[in-house]
């Protein structure tokens, strides 16, 4: 079995090379973005010559959602049309596409977990070009998963997490959103899913949600990451119009996990007790 991981820099292409140690039947091919640009089909076919990879993990992205406001031709470049580039080059070579998305795909004006099938209707660049790419994929490769998840952290990359205990090392106070609901998910969980979906043999292509279980605000989230990493710090919840960002964000987006539960006979932790893990 031999996997080809993009963007292997990033946060979880990181956590995927934290967990590939215990599969030895496993043969991977770590590409960062140095090693393989995804706008590039040229450098795509190259290393799938040499590497003639069953599965693809399309780790890559353009993830700067607020930066994506005015560079929306990198990230269409990146989001879309690497994606694309990948899907034409597994198609090809006969190779099965895992490629992340994200609840930002969502408007967040539902109050219930989103579904595969609920509409799709993304309130900034970022989330445009990650559902453009999702459909670049559909279009062109039937042999694909799309696994879209939420609020990643983890020990590695840039992340929600760190940044809040970055913060709290030079301030006595901090204000954080507390009226964006969504569910953290720790990138390692997300990584050991994408194993799971490439052992199963599933043929059951298409979309997937997963994220950790529960709901949160972003104020609850840094509430728990201060507590569990014993931060004394005076957190004060604020809304969202009190901290005004480039991109709008959803003001909900939990997701609907049934689907990935049943097909690949998965339980997910909760957040807060995978938060405790990391
Ligand atoms: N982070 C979140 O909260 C979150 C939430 C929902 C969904 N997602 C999705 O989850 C996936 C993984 O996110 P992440 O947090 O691991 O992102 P990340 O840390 O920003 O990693 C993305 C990686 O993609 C690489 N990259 C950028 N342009 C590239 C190109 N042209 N060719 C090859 N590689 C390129 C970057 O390399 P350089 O650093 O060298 O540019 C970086 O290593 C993404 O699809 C993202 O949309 C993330």
């Amino acid at each position: 079995m031999v996997i080809l991981v993009t963007g292997a820099s990033g946060q979880l292409g990181q956590a995927l090379q934290f967990i590939a140690g215990k599969y030895s039947g496993i043969q991977f091919h770590f590409c960062s973005s140095s090693d393989l640009d995804i706008t590039k089909k040229q450098a795509i076919e190259d290393v799938f010559k040499a590497t003639n990879p069953n599965f693809c993990v399309n780790a890559a992205a353009y993830t700067a959602v607020d930066k994506a406001e005015s560079e929306p031709e990198k990230a269409h470049l990146i989001n879309v049309d690497g994606a694309k580039n990948l899907a034409e080059t597994c198609k090809f070579f006969n190779t099965t596409l895992i490629h992340v998305s994200t609840d930002f795909v969502f408007d967040g004006y539902k109050n219930l977990p989103y579904t595969e099938i609920d509409h799709t209707n993304p309130r900034g660049i970022y989330g445009k070009t990650k559902r453009e790419g999702e459909q670049k994929i559909a279009e062109n490769l039937i042999e694909h998963f799309i696994i879209r998840t939420s609020w990643l952290y983890s020990q590695f990359g840039n992340n929600f997490m760190k940044t809040m205990l970055r913060l709290a090392q030079d301030r006595d106070s901090l204000s954080v959103v507390n009226d964006q609901i969504g569910t953290p998910t720790n990138a390692i969980d997300l990584a050991e899913v994408i194993i799971k979906v490439i052992f199963s043999n599933s043929k059951n292509y298409g979309i997937y949600h997963f994220s950790n279980e529960g709901s949160a605000s972003w104020y609850d989230f840094a509430k728990k990451i201060f507590e569990i990493n014993q931060v004394n710090i005076d957190l004060k919840p604020i809304l969202t119009s009190e901290f005004p960002t480039l991109a709008q964000r959803p003001k909900y987006s939990v997701l609907n996990k049934s689907k990935i539960k049943t097909e690949f006979k998965i339980t997910i932790d909760t957040w807060e007790d995978s938060l405790v893990r990391t």
